[in-house]
């Protein structure tokens, strides 16, 4: 359904409609923030802050964002690595989840908060070997207490970026637009 769309969007007329569509969706944008904006209830008030404050990598809990497409959210038996050793967790009530969930075997159910739609091509790897920082689109996570997404993932946000990034590289410019690139 979408990819004879996108084929039909890329006509002339397509087009057009392609124009009149980002209209909308400019002033979508606008209103989507206001609601994307906000952290949803997750398992665990994970605080980014404390984590990355004592200086853990990103790659260290998302290492899928230098090898393929996805991130990942790190296992609980990663986070049971440090905090079985952390005297906090005996008595902190943030982390009574986590130890349910080590002894119970029931994974946490993290809420996705940072996603773009199916038909769209999204490669972690692609971005973070192009030198990209995880900032420039998931904005400063040490100053996150539970995720929330920061940006809109829309179209215009990943055109953007990629029109800077081609520069006066034509070529460039032109694989980076171009909707096969990331609807396919
Ligand atoms: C100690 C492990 C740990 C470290 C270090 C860490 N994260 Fe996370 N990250 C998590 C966990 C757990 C979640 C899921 C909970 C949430 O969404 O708040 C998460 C969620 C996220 C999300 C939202 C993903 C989604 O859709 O749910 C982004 C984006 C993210 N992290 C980026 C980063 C960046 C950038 C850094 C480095 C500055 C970083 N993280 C460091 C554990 C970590
Ligand atoms: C590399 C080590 C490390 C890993 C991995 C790690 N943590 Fe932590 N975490 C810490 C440290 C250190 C603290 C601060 C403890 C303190 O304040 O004494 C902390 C604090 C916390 C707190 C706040 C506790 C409180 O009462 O203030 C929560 C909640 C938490 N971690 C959850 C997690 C979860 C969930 C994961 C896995 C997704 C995880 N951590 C992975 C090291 C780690
Ligand atoms: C060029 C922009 C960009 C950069 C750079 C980037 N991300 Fe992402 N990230 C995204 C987008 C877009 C998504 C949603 C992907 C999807 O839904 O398929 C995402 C999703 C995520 C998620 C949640 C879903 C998943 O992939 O597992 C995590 C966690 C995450 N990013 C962490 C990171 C970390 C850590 C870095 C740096 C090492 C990083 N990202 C660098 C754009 C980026
Ligand atoms: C902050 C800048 C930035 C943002 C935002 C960004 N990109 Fe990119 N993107 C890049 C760079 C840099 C490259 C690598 C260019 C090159 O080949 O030198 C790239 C390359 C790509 C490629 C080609 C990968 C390959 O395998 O060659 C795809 C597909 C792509 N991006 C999709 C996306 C999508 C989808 C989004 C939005 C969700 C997005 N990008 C947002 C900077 C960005
Ligand atoms: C750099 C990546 C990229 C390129 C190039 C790109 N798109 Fe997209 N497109 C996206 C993203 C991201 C979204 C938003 C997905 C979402 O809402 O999660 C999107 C959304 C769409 C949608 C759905 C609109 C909606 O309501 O969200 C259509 C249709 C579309 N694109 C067509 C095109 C066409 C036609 C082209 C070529 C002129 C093109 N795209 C080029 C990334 C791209």
């Amino acid at each position: 359904m979408i990819k004879r769309l996108i084929d039909w969007l890329k006509k002339p007329l397509g087009l057009i409609a392609v124009g009149i569509a980002f209209l909308a969706l400019f002033s979508l944008a606008a209103y989507g923030i206001s609601l994307t904006q906000t952290a949803p209830a997750q398992p665990v008030q994970f605080p980014h802050k404390t984590h990355v404050g004592f200086g853990i990598q990103c790659l260290y809990c998302h290492p899928g964002a230098a090898k393929g497409p996805s991130a990942g959210i790190p296992t609980e038996a990663k986070c049971w690595g440090c905090h079985n050793q952390i005297q906090k967790t005996q008595t902190s009530a943030l982390l009574q989840p986590l130890k349910d969930s080590v002894i119970s075997g029931v994974p946490l159910q993290w809420v996705p908060v940072a996603q773009v739609a199916d038909f769209v091509q999204f490669n972690h790897r692609a971005h973070v070997a192009a030198g990209q920082n995880c900032e420039n689109c998931h904005g400063d996570m040490s100053k996150v207490t539970v995720a929330e997404n920061p940006q809109v993932f829309n179209m215009g946000f990943c055109l953007k970026c990629h029109q800077t990034v081609a520069g006066d590289n034509h070529e460039l410019l032109v694989k980076l637009t171009d909707c096969g690139t990331c609807h396919y």
